[in-house]
């Protein structure tokens, strides 16, 4: 059999052999052609370099047709330039990497006008959008939108929305889980590969925005440190959901809960998708009843970068009607004084400063909040 299959395998071998005579000389040939094209290119970009009197350019003539299709891969403009879409084909791995590119020059070598990504962690439908749209209108070059929604779920915004093809590829996200992680990770990756995007606020379908977009934006913009809760609970809803297995990388006493719904700079948020020392300890030893999202970002901030974290959040909930879930308004419950309440009567620190100016956004609103929310944006949280 052996001897048979031999010969079999040497005549293989035989053929490209036989064939290899006539390809150097097309390739001779090819290379020639091109060569030619190159210098008859270069000769007629030498001419119109010199009509239009183009200083400092350095011409090689033979390499003249390479040379231009680099000059346009390597134009600055190509590195600055934000994703045409949301829609990509990379998997999380590509996209996590990629996201993760930074740049070792502090300075911007262009006018960089820093934007806040609104990253829209959501079911399906944002019944809220009108409100939305009221807020982002006019401010176009000063934001940009994400939306992670289920990953079936098909958007029904048309051209004329800001929320138009703002959806990410999205996976299930499940509360409490690491899938709710991942789905942040994957909101702050996508919003990385805009370079502009300088400061990245997660918000809900049932959140709205408290003031109009130039406060908002000037509050992030402004502000020295990044907006996730992050505090030392006790009782066996904070202290009594560590497990000692993630000993060193987290000690009890590093142990942190905070809000799911945070506010982080690019730095943050760079750290917040490359990180792979803390991920691996939550995801196998944080799960329900210790619930993930209330705890890995507000605990590996608090370790990594304590001094660039304000341990407060600047999205309002309502605990005070207990249980487990927080209070959700609706219809009935907007008036102007209940929003002023939110607005005006807090206290906290902005840059070590006193300030009222404590909560941007709130949550949560029904669907039927909309309407007399609608009613009072132009009067009390000044859009219109
Ligand atoms: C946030 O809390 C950490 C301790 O977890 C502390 O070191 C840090 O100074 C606090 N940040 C601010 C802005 O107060
Ligand atoms: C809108 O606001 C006005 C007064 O500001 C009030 O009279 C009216 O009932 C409100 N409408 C709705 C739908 O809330
Ligand atoms: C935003 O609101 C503040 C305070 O309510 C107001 O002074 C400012 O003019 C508003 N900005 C715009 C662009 O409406």
């Amino acid at each position: 059999m052996l001897a048979r299959v031999l010969p079999l395998e040497e005549g293989k071998d035989l053929l490209p052999r036989a064939q290899h005579k006539p390809f150097p000389l097309r390739i001779i040939k090819i290379f020639l052609l091109f060569l030619s094209l190159g210098v008859v290119i270069s000769v007629l970009s030498v001419y119109t370099t010199r009509y239009f009197d183009v200083k400092n350019v350095i011409l090689q003539p033979r390499l003249g047709l390479i040379q231009q299709c680099f000059t346009e891969e390597n134009e600055f403009k190509r590195w600055i330039k934000p994703p045409s879409s949301s829609k990509h084909s990379m998997n999380d791995e590509e996209l996590f990497w990629r996201a993760s590119f930074v740049p070792q020059l502090k300075k911007y070598p262009h006018k960089r006008v820093p934007k806040v990504a609104f990253m829209f962690l959501t079911r399906g439908p944002l019944p809220l959008s009108p409100l939305w749209e009221r807020f982002f209108e006019g401010h176009e070059e000063y934001y940009s939108i994400y939306i992670h929604s289920l990953p079936n779920y098909k958007d029904e915004f048309k051209s004329g929305s800001v929320f138009y093809q703002r959806q990410v590829p999205s996976q299930v996200a499940e509360w409490g889980k690491m899938s709710m992680c991942d789905a942040e990770r994957r909101l702050l990756a996508n919003a990385l590969l805009d370079l502009s995007n300088e400061r990245f606020v997660l918000v809900s379908e049932s959140c709205i925005p408290l003031h109009n977009f130039s406060i908002i934006y000037q509050y992030l913009i402004k502000s020295r440190t990044s907006f996730v809760g992050s505090f030392d609970d006790p009782t066996p809803h904070g202290r009594g959901r560590y497990n000692s297995r993630m000993y060193p990388e987290v000690t009890l006493a590093q142990w942190r809960k905070g809000a799911q719904w945070f506010e982080v700079n690019r730095e943050l948020a760079v750290k917040l998708v490359s990180d792979t020392k803390y991920y691996p300890k939550f995801k196998d030893y944080c799960r329900p009843a210790c619930y993930v999202d209330e705890h890995y970002f507000p605990t590996m901030l608090s370790i990594e970068t304590p001094n660039l974290i304000a341990n407060r959040t600047v999205t309002y909930v309502d605990w005070s009607r207990g249980g487990a879930h927080p209070a959700t308004f609706g219809k009935g419950d907007i008036t102007e004084a209940f929003l002023k309440r939110i607005i005006e009567g807090q206290k906290c620190l902005y840059n070590g400063q006193p300030s009222s100016l404590c909560f941007l956004f709130a949550r949560k609103f029904a669907p039927s909040a909309l309407e007399p929310l609608l009613n009072i944006t132009n009067t009390l949280l000044g859009f219109s």
